[in-house]
Formats: C-alpha cells, sequence, structure tokens
C-alpha cells in the first residue's frame, strides 16, 4: 500500500527544491501509464482525475481502479480530484477514496471563492484530507486548443493571496500567472517575479495548471520560486492520439478497438518519465516512503443487540442511508449474525477514511440525530471501537 498524505509529500517536494507531477487520467491506459512512469523513475506522483473529464468515464468505476493501482504500486502515491466543482464534488471524492481535493471557485468573485473554498477546507480538514484552492484564473480546457480557452487569464494578486490562504485555510495554492490549460502555440510569457512575491509570502507549496508547453527554463524558474506540484495532460493525450493516428495506418486499418489503442501507453510513459525527471522527483519515492505519514483508513465498529420484542429492520435501512452520507465515510456495512447463538447478533462496520473522521462523524448532525434517536433506543446492548488499518 503506498497511499500516502499528499501533505507530507507537497511539504517535502517544496523544501527540498522540486515538483511532483500531478498527470490526468482518463482511462486505464493514462493510469497504468503513470504508475510505469513513476515505478521506472523511483517517483512519488499524483494521480489526478479531473471533474471536467467525467463525460469521458465514470468516476466511481475509475476510482476502484486508481485505488487498486495505489494500493499495487511500491512508490508513493496520492489520489487527487482535479477543479472540483462543489463542496458535494469533494464529499463524492472523499467517499470514494481521494485523499486530497481541488475547490476551483476561481471564475467567482474573491468574496465568493474564499466562501466556496472554505465550506470545502472546513469539510474536508474534518475528513483529514489536504485542499487546493485557486486564486486568479488559469484560462483554457485540458486536452484542447488553448486560443479556444473561455474567459481571460486573471493573474493572482500576492495580497489577495495572502488574505485568501489566512481566511480559507488552504493547504496548498494553484496560482495563475500566464499558464494556459491546453495546446499552446509557442512559449507563453510567464510573471516570474509574481511567483517569487507569492511564494514568500505564503510559504505553502504552490501549483501550477496548465504545465503542457512550458520550456524547461520555465520549469526550472517556477520549482526555484515555491511550485511543487505540476498538473499536466494535455501533452499525454496528444501523445497518445498520436500513437492512434499512427495505428490508423495501411496495415492496421482491419483492426477495431483494441487495434487502435495498441502501444499508446507507451509514448505517454516516455513523455511522462521525461517531465520526472524534468521537475526533480526522480529517485525521491524512497525519502518519502521513510518521512512522510502513510494512509490509513479506521473502522469504526459496533456490535449490539436489540430487545426481543423489536424489528430493527427499519432503523438499519434509515442509517444505511444517513451515515453513508457523513463526510469522511467510505463505506456502511450493516450485517446480522450468522449464527443464531451469536452473542451479539447485530453489527455495523462503518469504514473512515482518515482517523480524524472518528470525531468528525461522532459530532456530525445527522450521525448524533440518528444514533439518540434511532440507534440507541433500540440497541441498549452494544459495545463500539475504532481500529486503524495496521501496517
Ligand atoms: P495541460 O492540459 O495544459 O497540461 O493542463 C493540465 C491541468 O492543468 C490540469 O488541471
Amino acid at each position: 500500500m503506498a497511499l500516502f498524505d499528499m501533505r507530507g509529500m507537497l511539504n517535502h517536494a517544496h523544501q527540498h527544491g522540486y515538483a511532483i507531477a500531478a498527470f490526468d487520467l482518463v482511462s486505464l491506459d493514462f493510469l497504468e501509464a503513470i504508475i510505469k512512469a513513476a515505478e521506472s523513475c523511483q517517483a512519488p506522483v499524483i494521480l489526478s482525475l479531473a471533474e471536467s473529464h467525467f463525460e469521458y468515464f465514470d468516476f466511481e468505476l475509475a476510482m476502484a481502479a486508481t485505488e487498486a493501482a495505489a494500493k499495487r504500486t511500491w512508490v508513493p502515491v496520492a489520489i487527487h480530484l482535479d477543479h472540483g466543482a462543489s463542496l458535494q464534488s469533494a464529499v463524492s471524492a472523499i467517499r470514494l477514496g481521494c485523499n486530497g481535493v481541488m475547490v476551483d471557485a476561481s471564475t467567482f468573485p474573491l468574496s465568493e471563492n474564499m466562501a466556496r473554498t472554505k465550506s470545502v477546507v472546513d469539510m474536508a480538514h474534518a475528513c483529514g484530507v489536504p485542499v487546493e484552492g485557486e486564486l486568479g484564473y488559469v484560462a483554457g480546457v485540458e486536452g484542447e486548443d488553448a486560443e479556444k480557452h473561455p474567459g481571460e487569464l486573471i493573474y493572482t494578486s500576492p495580497e489577495e493571496a495572502v488574505r485568501y490562504v489566512e481566511h480559507t485555510g488552504v493547504d496548498f495554492l494553484a496560482v495563475s500567472i500566464g499558464t494556459v490549460h491546453g495546446r499552446m502555440r509557442g512559449e507563453p510569457q510567464l510573471d516570474f517575479d509574481r511567483l517569487n512575491s507569492i511564494n514568500q509570502s505564503l510559504g505553502i507549496p504552490l501549483v501550477i495548471h496548465g504545465g503542457t508547453g512550458l520550456s524547461n527554463e520555465q520549469f526550472r524558474k517556477l520549482i526555484e520560486r515555491g511550485v511543487s506540484k505540476i498538473n499536466y495532460f494535455t501533452a499525454l493525450a496528444d501523445a497518445a492520439a498520436d500513437q492512434i493516428r499512427s495505428n490508423l495506418s495501411a496495415a492496421q486499418t482491419q483492426g477495431g478497438y483494441t487495434a487502435l489503442l495498441k502501444g499508446i501507453q507507451a509514448p505517454m510513459q516516455a513523455e511522462m518519465e521525461r517531465c520526472i525527471r524534468l521537475w526533480g522527483s526522480d529517485e525521491r519515492a524512497g525519502e518519502l516512503l521513510a518521512v512522510c505519514q502513510a494512509w490509513r483508513p479506521v473502522d469504526h465498529i459496533i456490535i449490539y443487540n436489540v430487545s426481543e420484542d423489536s424489528d430493527p429492520e427499519a432503523m438499519i435501512a434509515e442509517g444505511r442511508k444517513v451515515l453513508a452520507a457523513i463526510p469522511g465515510v467510505r463505506e456502511v456495512f450493516a450485517g446480522k449474525a450468522v449464527k443464531d447463538d451469536a452473542g451479539y447478533r447485530y453489527s455495523w462496520n462503518v469504514r473512515f477514511c482518515h482517523p480524524d473522521v472518528i470525531d468528525s462523524y461522532r459530532d456530525h448532525p445527522e450521525h448524533v440525530k440518528f444514533a439518540n434517536n434511532r440507534f440507541r433506543p433500540l440497541a441498549s446492548d452494544r459495545i463500539s471501537s475504532d481500529f486503524l488499518e495496521t501496517a
């Protein structure tokens, strides 16, 4: 299991002057290529799933595969919701296994951006999950021509950045200093003085969106000025598309879907390895494994009996629904003893994403209401305990 707390990963990168790659994935080919690239470079990596891409894949199914890949690899990884649009998006992403979330309210005026971001931070921090906010506006759409961008780029103001971070409590800040999402013509002009001043006044890991199209020198200067996470997608999508186009060549025209996709991981992997080495996160995996906190779930387990004359079915059905919706809950299992003579006849196994959920779940108004009004009156005989997954 190599899922790690993203705070430790990005703080290490910030302190040691390198950046961790956050590659957006839109299919199993992307996921496998990311893991292969990270393993071959012995690098930490962020498996990033952008809400704007959810029209191309089923987020819930993709998360199951992403989490399985994170568990199987030995390099440190975090799973991140990229460009989350709302509080509910962040709640769902955490339920499905993201251990970092971005809230992108950057198209709203500052006060609205701060209010929306703070509501996500309050919820996510109560679940132990770090949050990336965005201030200023990075125009463009991942995977498309940058010229088609909706809206004009708005640079991050260093003074507003201080207010924004103090007010919201975000752990990482995505800044706008001249990059654009998508395919660029030529090199964008970046405002390195602005970045310097933001980095000096904030001292937290900074994030660059729109990594595609930047030069080696630009990446080096970004990282020198506090950029610790670089989001990258369009160049990977283009590398895959080039391979598909070459598969369309004469010899392959008889082939179907699998023939068209043949070999698309290799060019993506090569581009990812180039980025990882350029950004200095290669051969950092071992160090991070030693200093970062592993990301481990907690099982909140209750075994209980109900009195002879009561039927708990309705209470159990309600609990399943109510408890599963509480932020930080991954899964709710309601069980009945297999054997009639078991000491305890019923169970709850509520899986939390992080130990911080023990307190926030206990105090959550929906839990308090359900426990006091529905569960405890029926289950006077009960034992409960929280169990952290062992290493
Ligand atoms: P590019 O598609 O321009 O590399 O940007 C990716 C990104 O910023 C995802 O959030």
